[in-house]
């Protein structure tokens, strides 16, 4: 152990048992390793895993989680869904070589002499783990216009800066899971690339893009927030959100294609407009029967030209001068 190095640990306690807990042992004057600070929150569950990235990126050598037993949460289960958090951390951050720099314990308000042995043990095996890799290398905490941006900000800046390269990991259990992530599953089978969920989804996850007369449906899996609002409208039922999390895959910052559909050209402008299977399925419809089936070959822009036209020749427009 370096006995030399000393580190910056962060402790975040709960108010309710843990920091009563250290406020015992030093109360008692118990021995500890000087090398921690304390932040209280009111529960471990308000410690959201953003809390823990920024305090590694902003130098510290540990993070420690210290709250109430299960059960005893005063929030009934905050402890336990931050117990996932560090869970699912830990399993992250052991990809970058970070994991065993970050624990969480149960330490009751009557418990000083476990705070005080936990937070000992800890101070010592991080000075044998030494300074942690990313100590100085960013000094300010990293900020993106949305909470999701800068979770994947902050874990692209920890890979980029160890040098670790992510391999693929997904939660092993419920245990390791944490809320808010996902992905939308579209059926083959179902999804007539009407544009819906694309339209109502709040976070720009869902992309439409025309290649070479195809419509490309694919998603950023990184932004999903699993809101549901693509599942929830789609008149097709055709697209499902699937909660979980891929590493590999959160961290690519390229859209995943999920779907391509051909598209009908305009049998006047020749642009494509919207995809065939959409086209064929409204026109199968029986209250549209009565419409000639050419409406269906012409883009919006022409056919309103078209009407425009029609409407010119029925009133007998052109002498008000009306073109
Ligand atoms: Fe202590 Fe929730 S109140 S962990």
């Amino acid at each position: 152990m370096n006995t030399e190095f000393k580190p910056k640990i962060v402790v975040f306690c709960c108010n309710w048992c843990s920091y009563a807990a250290s406020d015992a042992a030093g109360v008692a004057r118990r021995k500890m390793k000087p090398y921690f600070n304390v932040i209280r929150v009111m529960c471990t569950g308000r410690i959201d895993p953003l809390f823990i990235l920024q305090a590694f990126i902003l130098g510290a050598d540990g993070v420690m989680i210290a709250g109430c037993h299960p059960g005893e949460c005063h929030y009934q289960k905050g402890n336990l869904d931050a117990h996932r958090r560090v869970n699912f951390l830990r399993a992250v951050l052991g990809q970058a070589g970070l994991g065993d720099r970050l624990e969480m314990h149960f330490i009751a308000a009557g418990e000083p002499n476990k705070f005080q042995v936990e937070v000992n043990r800890f101070v010592e095996k991080i000075q044998s783990l030494g300074p942690s890799p990313l100590k100085g290398k960013n000094k300010k905490p990293l900020e993106e216009p949305t909470k999701r941006q800068t979770l994947l900000g902050a874990l692209t800046f920890i890979f980029n800066t160890t040098g670790a390269k992510p391999e693929s990991w997904s939660p092993a259990s419920e245990e390791e899971m944490i809320e808010g992530f996902g992905s939308p599953v579209y059926d083959p089978d179902k999804c007539l690339g009407c544009g819906a969920c694309m339209r109502l989804c709040p976070e720009e996850v869902i992309r439409f893009d025309e290649v070479d007369g195809t419509q490309v449906i694919s998603h950023f899996y990184s932004n999903c927030i699993t809101c549901r609002k693509c599942e929830e409208n789609c008149p097709y039922e055709a697209v499902k959100v699937e909660k979980g999390f891929e590493l590999q895959s959160f961290l690519q910052r390229k859209a995943i294609k999920d779907l391509d559909m051909k598209l009908r050209q305009c049998s006047v402008c020749g642009r494509y407009f919207a995809p065939e299977c959409l086209l064929d399925d409204i026109k199968k419809k029986e209250e549209l029967e009565f419409l000639p089936s050419e409406i269906f070959e012409i883009c919006p822009d022409c056919k309103r030209t078209q009407l425009a036209g029609h409407f010119k020749k029925i009133f007998n427009l052109e002498p008000l001068g009306i073109t």
